[in-house]
């Protein structure tokens, strides 16, 4: 099939590995990608976010499916713009991606659609904001209403950080004011095609910078997949009680979702709430449940892109699990910095069951040891989050050693990772 993906970050790499698993003779290309997915396939240097050059690539080169990576080009009306002329995309409308791009928006839905989420108030100024966070008590959970790349939500026990929070935010916006919910986080994607649902296997992603969950929120520090201490018929309730009811709103509204839905989810005593929605595959989770997935992948997003889920089986997974480790640039999320070689790609490599998924890297003319590859010389840091280290293994313990072996052999000075990612799976920790 000839697909074109939009993105430039592991999750859209994970994508591609995943459609190439599957046939290796899919024509692929991305959008603008990076230099790990430039060795896998075509990257061409079209803005994923402009509508217009997107579609019209598309045409013009007789693409047959668009897979959305990124919550921006969503929220851009990049899909819309490629639907208009006719071609399949997996990725919400504009009008449809507000369920991410939009905090009030997502509210409203899962109000109209019976969806156990935490109680939240929306304010717009600070006075507001101080009566609500007074009245719902500590710990508090404030939240920018609108993207704001990970950096939007606080929770704490400190209501002078609370209300400093909320006055910064202000100045962008409203504020979201929530009720604190205790538990364990999870994810969950679906995959809709307006009516129907298909659940992927759980994740659970490590949003905290630094070890024992510390430090400032971050885009994602690292997965594993399977969860292995969910009730055994947790996606089925999420399903009932979740899935279905959003997308029957959403199609109620006229704004139909066809893409993924990302169940952002705590699993409180009283079963799962809604922390958030997401438009779009998560990242890091999709780096540790697309290597396990069986099914083919381009079949499930086809059928959700031309609305034809409704008789497809439930995607079938490996019982092998994943860990996933991220390594992040010196300075990350503040002010990462960038242009720092990359050592030791193929020794990482060659750790068995081990991938090596790109995300800010990029090719520079360094001065390079004439005796090793190109690829390991010439690599280079562009950004925050730059590779997911992912390995598979029978057990965690099997797995997380394989991915902390590979990582190990990486060098990127200042270079930051995780060291507990999948350290505490077993149903009595965190
Ligand atoms: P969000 O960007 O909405 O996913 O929030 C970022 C993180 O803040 C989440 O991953 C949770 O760890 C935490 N969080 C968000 N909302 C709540 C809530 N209502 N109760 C407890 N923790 C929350
Ligand atoms: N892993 C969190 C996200 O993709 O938003």
């Amino acid at each position: 099939m000839r697909i074109l993906v939009l993105g430039s970050g592991a999750r859209e790499h994970a994508i591609i590995r995943a459609l190439l698993a599957e046939d290796a003779d899919h024509d692929i290309t991305a959008a603008p990608g990076n230099a790990g997915i430039a060795d896998d396939v075509r990257t061409i240097g079209i803005d994923p976010n402009d509508g217009v050059a997107v579609a019209g690539y598309a045409e013009a080169h007789g693409v047959e499916l668009v897979v959305v990576g990124p919550e921006a080009p969503l929220v851009a009306g990049v899909s819309d713009a490629v639907r208009e002329r006719g071609i399949p995309v997996f990725g919400p409308s504009k009008a449809a991606a507000k369920l991410e791009g939009s905090k009030a928006f997502a509210k409203r839905i899962m109000e109209a659609a019976g969806v156990p989420t935490g109680r939240a108030e929306v304010a717009g100024t600070l006075d507001e904001a101080r009566e609500t966070i007074d009245r719902f008590g500590a710990p508090y959970v404030v939240k920018a209403n609108g993207l704001a790349a990970g950096k939007g939500v606080l929770v704490t026990d400190d209501r002078d950080a609370a209300l400093e929070h909320a006055r910064q935010w202000l100045e962008h916006g409203t504020v979201l004011i929530e009720e604190f919910l205790a538990g364990r986080e999870v994810s969950l994607f679906l995959l809709s095609d307006g009516e129907h649902v298909l659940p992927l296997s759980p994740a659970q992603d490590y949003k905290r910078l630094l070890d024992g969950d510390e430090g400032p929120n971050t885009g994602g520090m690292g997965a594993y997949s399977p969860v292995p201490w969910l009730e055994e018929n947790f996606v089925d309730e999420v399903i009932k009680t979740i899935a279905l009811p959003t997308i029957r709103a959403m199609a109620e509204e006229q704004t139909p979702f066809i893409g993924l839905l990302y169940c952002g989810l705590i699993v409180t005593d009283a079963g799962p709430r809604v922390i958030e929605f997401n438009a779009r595959f998560g990242d890091p989770e999709t780096q540790v449940v697309l290597p396990r997935l069986v099914t083919p992948l381009s079949g499930l997003l086809y059928a959700a892109a031309t609305g034809e889920l409704g008789g497809v089986p439930r995607p079938e997974f490996a019982l092998d699990v994943a860990v996933g480790v991220v390594l992040a640039s010196e300075g990350y999320p503040e002010a990462p910095v960038t242009g720092r070689a990359i050592l030791g790609m193929d020794a990482a490599s060659a750790v068995p069951e081990v991938q090596l998924l790109h995300a800010a890297t990029d090719i520079a003319a360094i001065a390079t040891d004439a005796t090793s590859s190109w690829s390991t010389e010439t690599l280079v840091t562009s950004g925050g989050r730059v590779l997911t280290v992912v390995a598979l293994g029978s057990t965690f313990d099997e797995a997380r050693e394989r991915a902390y072996e590979a990582i190990g052999k990486l060098t990127i000075e200042g270079g930051q990772f995780r060291t507990d990612i999948a350290a505490a799976v077993a149903p009595a920790a965190h």
